[in-house]
């Protein structure tokens, strides 16, 4: 598969991550688990979960499946993402998250981890939109710390964060050992982060898109992206679909992609996206879509979450 690698460390990506987000009245184990084996099958080797998505155990099902299977030779040759949760966004809860999730995973270290959002939440409160009495102070410096402590262990063997803006960035790099791999934030043709893709193309940080195609169908998503207009009269003059216009557009900003599909044909055809390319006309049709945040935060008021950053 397409490989990204960032200029200021070592991480290597596969471009296309099988992401594993989903509502949890649609994602029993055994969907999410017979839909990474049907991705495995069909090329992808990236997968994307985190502990908040109750989806770790159904994709180390389906890892040791297709190890048994031969569909994949050694766990090494997948690349497989994690998140710390808010309720363990803690310095001294970081390694105690991470070992949880390998241990639901049965994996002995993750390829990347991430922080999922710069917010702390009070422990045991599991349950999400948070109001303001439970976000506690998010210490940053000491959840790196905490980060950069599960890489030297080899536990991971990248780290980075998601959901963090320019400013929140300059505020990491202005103190950390070792820099962030990965920021991890939504972005597609309607959301499309010009300025945070500047910046951390500066600062050899990959972005990874996450809800690509607007997260149509689930709780917190749209369906603009998968609607426009714009989008759907470039797709017809390549004879592609709107979700492949997406994909591709996003590669050639030069960023990693976290797609979803329960469905054999759109996996395939959300991996179809490396032989062709989209014209400056079409570049500059999408760089005039209205453009519009669609997943605001875990969080019942916005605060400085944004830091403005629209
Ligand atoms: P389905 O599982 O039925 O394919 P995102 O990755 O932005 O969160 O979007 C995921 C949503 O988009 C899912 O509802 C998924 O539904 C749908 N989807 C994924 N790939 C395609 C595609 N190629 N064409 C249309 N819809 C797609």
């Amino acid at each position: 598969s397409v490989v990204l690698k960032s200029s200021s460390n070592e991480c290597k990506m596969p471009v296309i991550a099988f992401g594993t987000a989903a509502d949890s009245n649609k994602s029993s184990e055994e969907t999410t688990k017979s839909a990474v084996l049907e991705a495995i099958k069909l090329g992808y080797r990236h997968f994307d979960t985190a502990s908040y998505y109750g989806s770790e155990e159904a994709l180390g099902e389906a890892i040791s499946q297709a190890l048994q299977l031969g569909l994949i030779g050694s766990r090494d040759e997948l690349f497989i993402t994690s998140k710390l949760w808010l309720t363990d966004n803690f310095p001294h809860l970081v390694l105690p998250a991470l070992h949880k999730s390998l241990q639901t995973l049965k994996l002995e270290y993750l390829d990347l981890y991430l922080i999922h959002w710069p917010i702390s939440v009070k422990p045991g409160n599991w349950k999400q939109p948070y109001s303001d009495e439970l976000i506690t102070t998010f210490d940053l410096k000491g959840v790196w710390s905490g980060m950069e402590e599960c890489q030297r262990l080899g536990l991971t063997k990248s780290i980075g964060v998601s959901n963090f803006t320019c400013n929140k960035l300059d505020n990491l790099l202005s103190f950390l050992t070792i820099p962030p791999s990965v920021n991890q934030v939504e972005m597609n043709p309607g959301w499309q982060q010009r300025k945070l893709r500047e910046y951390c193309e500066a600062k050899g940080i990959i972005i990874t898109a996450f809800s690509p195609l607007g997260a149509k169908g689930a709780s917190w998503g749209s369906n603009e992206v998968l609607d426009s207009h714009v989008l759907k009269d470039i797709a017809v003059a390549h004879g592609r679909t709107v979700a492949q216009v997406c994909l591709r557009w996003l590669y050639e900003q030069g960023v990693t992609i976290a797609v979803k599909s329960y469905n054999k044909e759109r996996l395939k055809q959300n991996l179809e996206i490396f032989d062709w390319s989209l014209t400056i006309d079409d570049h500059q049709k999408i760089n005039q879509i209205k453009q519009f945040r669609i997943v605001k935060g875990p969080v019942v008021s916005i605060g400085d979450l944004w830091d403005g950053e629209d």
